[in-house]
């Protein structure tokens, strides 16, 4: 019996099922330092939830140069392969603590379970991590035309879901990806911290504190 109000849960990827922000941040580190732009931690953190290319543009507007389109392309596509490269390793125990319990929670309450992950890499993530058939739809980020916090990857999902998005409850780490759920009319849950995650209507430390029936 399903004990929610919902009837769709869409989750983000980096942030929520496992963490991949450590793997791009290694990858857009070495970039930058080879073409001599400053990138930290801190840096890193405004590009949670926001695509490659998008990433790269925020990264270049600190160079001294600029870089045309051709350049560009091939400055993401170095980085992506270092990142494919890092993820390689990946496996079932890069698990967030509490995520294949929050999906067989999902599950068990009958509840249709969707992926809106702006990483081009999802699919391959996925299969690393042992988790990739639990889902019902899985969002190919190629086809997104406008990133978060553009609704338009949480709209895809719940469209593709067959429900409506006030039926669904999306699952986003970062500030962009909680305001792309809202711009879609769907209930956000927010994994972080409450401070930061203002837009959402619950925010949780992590799936380990997930409880389908109290949103
Ligand atoms: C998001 C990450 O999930 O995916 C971003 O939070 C990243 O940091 C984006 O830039 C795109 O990832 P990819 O794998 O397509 O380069
Ligand atoms: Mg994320």
């Amino acid at each position: 019996m399903n004990p929610s109000r919902f009837q769709a849960v869409i989750f983000d990827l980096d942030g929520v099922i496992t963490d991949t922000a450590h793997y791009h941040y290694l990858a857009w580190k070495r970039l930058a330092d080879s073409l001599g732009v400053h990138f930290d931690e801190a840096f890193n953190e405004q590009l949670k939830g926001i695509d490659r290319m998008g990433s790269l543009a925020l990264i270049l507007a600190g160079s001294p140069r600029s870089y045309n389109l051709e350049e560009t392309l091939a400055l993401a596509d170095a980085k992506n392969r270092h990142y494919q490269e890092l993820i390689g390793t990946m496996s079932t125990s890069d698990l967030l603590p509490g995520a294949v319990e929050a999906l067989a929670a999902v599950r068990a309450a009958g509840l249709r379970i969707g992926l809106a992950s702006v990483s081009k890499n999802a699919f391959t993530v996925l299969e690393k991590l042992g988790i990739a058939d639990r889902f019902d739809y899985v969002v190919d980020a190629a086809l997104i035309a406008r990133g978060k916090p553009d609704p338009e990857i949480f709209l895809n999902a719940a469209e593709r879901l067959g429900v409506a998005p006030a039926l669904c409850l999306g699952v986003e780490d970062a500030v962009a990806g909680v305001s792309a759920i809202k711009a879609a009319g769907m209930f956000a849950l927010g994994i972080g911290k409450p401070e930061v995650l203002t837009e959402a209507d619950v925010v949780i430390p992590g799936l380990a504190q997930f409880r389908l029936a109290d949103y």
